[in-house]
């Protein structure tokens, strides 16, 4: 339509008189709704149950234990490396010597390795064994924290500070992440 201007948003369309203006057209892109806290929490507890129901009682050969070895300490790596990195930025936080907003984007961006790391555990886990109860609790303790921790980025965006309820998710992150590295540990040299 020649000589008009037209808005199209994803809700409704503007359509203005015949200027003598080229033609604008905006469409709003298509973005995918992410899912709901409920339902990532759902698909953690349910990765979880499956690998520690799942996980072999007896040994596998030994090259597949040795690469899944590996596996799983890579994992530790990206995963818990990514962690103590967004909360060494909020312990920065907390002295004052960065921003909330530096810390908002560190946890954005480490978002993805904790998450890969997370699943390279439940990965590779599947090939090593059963680990012991409180390790599993532990394992399940830092996969639901982490839904929740995540959740509460959007509204620190917000310039809500949420302080205490991120200091209690912080400190119950750590504690899952050292008693699964310790008891892992101990399981290894049992
Ligand atoms: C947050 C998640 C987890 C962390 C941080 C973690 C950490 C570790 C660490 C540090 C080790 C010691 C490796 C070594 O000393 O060489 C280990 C060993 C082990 N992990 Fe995990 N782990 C996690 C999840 C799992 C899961 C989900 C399973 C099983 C389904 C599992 C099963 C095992 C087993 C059986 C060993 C002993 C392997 C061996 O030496 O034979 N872990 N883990």
């Amino acid at each position: 339509m020649a000589g008009s201007y037209e808005i199209r948003s994803r809700f409704c369309v503007f359509r203005g008189p015949a200027f003598r203006l080229p033609v604008v057209v905006i469409e709003a892109g298509r973005h995918r709704r992410p899912a709901s806290p409920v339902r990532r929490g759902g698909l953690v507890v349910l990765c979880w149950l499956a690998v520690v129901t799942a996980a072999p009682r007896r040994h596998s050969s030994e090259l597949v234990h040795g690469l899944a070895l590996f596996g799983h300490l890579v994992s530790v790596v990206l995963g818990f490396g990514a962690v103590l990195l967004v909360d060494w930025f909020g312990l920065l936080w907390l002295a004052g010597r960065r921003t909330l907003d530096d810390v908002r984007r560190t946890a954005e961006g480490a978002h993805v390795p904790i998450w890969l790391g997370f699943a390279g555990l439940l990965g590779t886990g599947l090939f090593l064994g059963p680990p012991s109860p409180t390790k599993a609790f532990a394992v399940l303790l830092v996969g639901v924290n982490g839904v929740y921790t995540a959740r509460l980025m959007p509204a620190m965006a917000r310039g809500s500070r949420l302080l205490t309820r991120s200091l209690v998710a912080t400190g119950i992150s750590q504690l899952g992440w050292w008693t699964a590295v310790v008891l892992g540990f101990l399981t290894s040299r049992s």
